[in-house]
């Protein structure tokens, strides 16, 4: 197929380094671009892949890169994604995520380049009105990191219109799992996602899981969340890539995969696949989480013909756990 060249910013992280493989399992050529502030140097040189330690706020280094390199396209991972960090140090956030991606949407168009796809999250809809989300669900994100995603899905409406600049917007629910041939996985510092979290704890890592609430009006009281597969989600963005570079409209889907599951549901599947015991600890409700957040991704089925493969919770922590005890041995 295509050995077109695709800029993947934030490819030494979790997600990205999974877009940079599953690009190159169907014959793209990527060049990776990461700062490494959360990103690992040895996940990315795992990948067949050209690294370029730096920064998408670094003009200079991206007209070099535009340049020098026959670019066709951009997947941009690169961003800040703490929640709670954003409400404390929501410059960091905006300046990151907002002019670090302006800066990167700038270089491009000064390049000629004009097809992107951006990560956008589930984040930017706020507190759902209905159940599952679709994509023209309100969006009212309620903190500043879900708030620098919609700005720039504002900002990318702007440049299609202003320069053809045409975009594939993905708002994922939570990401979870690894590659099923365990090469790479999540490896978040500080780790705030609960399967790794689970799974620390059943390694031994951490005391004990804390969640985060028991009188939920759900079904066991804890909180539903939406877990979609990493890879599934790779798979997504080499199929809305392209439908970009077949020069489709600009276009937004959700990425999740339309079932929830609750935080003790997660948990208990997490003992039976490790095997372990895993302390749990009863804490409160943290404000702004929602009860149930599940998303419907019936578009990007249609539309992109996505057909997820590991919709699955088990095989979903099965390639989690495979990938913890090899980061972690
Ligand atoms: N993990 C999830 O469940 C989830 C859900 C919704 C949206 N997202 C979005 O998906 C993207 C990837 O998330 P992830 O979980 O892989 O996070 P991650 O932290 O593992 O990856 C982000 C990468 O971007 C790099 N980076 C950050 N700012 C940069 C900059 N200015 N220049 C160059 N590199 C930079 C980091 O070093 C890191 O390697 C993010 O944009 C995030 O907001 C993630």
């Amino acid at each position: 197929m295509s050995k077109q060249t695709i800029l993947v910013t934030g490819g030494a992280g979790y997600i990205g380094s999974h877009a940079v493989k599953a690009l190159q399992q169907v014959g793209y050529k990527v060049v990776i671009l990461d700062n490494l502030v959360y990103g690992h140097q040895d996940i990315a040189e795992t990948l067949d892949a050209e690294l370029i330690i730096g920064d998408t706020n670094d003009r200079a280094l991206l007209d070099r890169l535009f340049s020098d390199r026959q670019i066709s396209a951009v997947m941009h991972f690169a961003a800040y994604a703490y929640v709670g960090e954003s409400v404390t140090q929501p410059d960091k956030y905006y300046r990151n995520n907002v002019v670090g991606t302006l800066t990167l949407l700038e270089a491009m168009v000064a390049a000629n380049i004009k097809s992107f796809v951006f990560s956008s999250t589930c984040a930017s809809y706020g507190v759902p009105q209905q159940i599952p989300i679709t994509e023209d669900h309100p969006q009212s994100p309620i903190n500043p990191y879900g708030a620098t995603k919609l700005m720039v899905e504002r900002i990318l409406q702007d440049f299609d219109v202003a320069y053809g600049l045409k975009s594939v917007i993905f708002r994922y629910f939570n990401a979870a799992g690894a590659d099923p041939a365990g090469a790479i996985g999540e490896d978040h510092n500080p780790e705030t996602h609960l399967i790794p979290l689970v799974l620390q704890t059943a390694m031994g890592i951490r005391e004990a899981i804390t969640v985060y609430g028991s009188d939920y009006p759900t079904a066991d009281g804890t909180c539903i969340r939406d877990y979609i597969h990493v890879t599934d989600l790779a798979e997504a963005h080499v199929l809305g890539l392209e439908y970009l570079l077949k020069g489709n409209k600009s276009e937004i889907f959700n990425l999740g995969n339309g079932n929830g599951f609750s935080v003790k549901e997660v948990i208990d599947a997490a003992k039976q696949i490790t095997g372990k015991p895993i302390n749990v600890v009863m804490g409160d409700r943290r404000a702004g989480d929602p009860p149930a957040l599940v998303g419907s991704s019936e578009k990007a089925r249609t539309i992109l013909d996505w057909q997820p493969k590991y919709a699955d919770l088990n095989l979903i922590l099965q390639h989690a756990w495979q990938w913890h005890q090899k980061r972690h041995a």
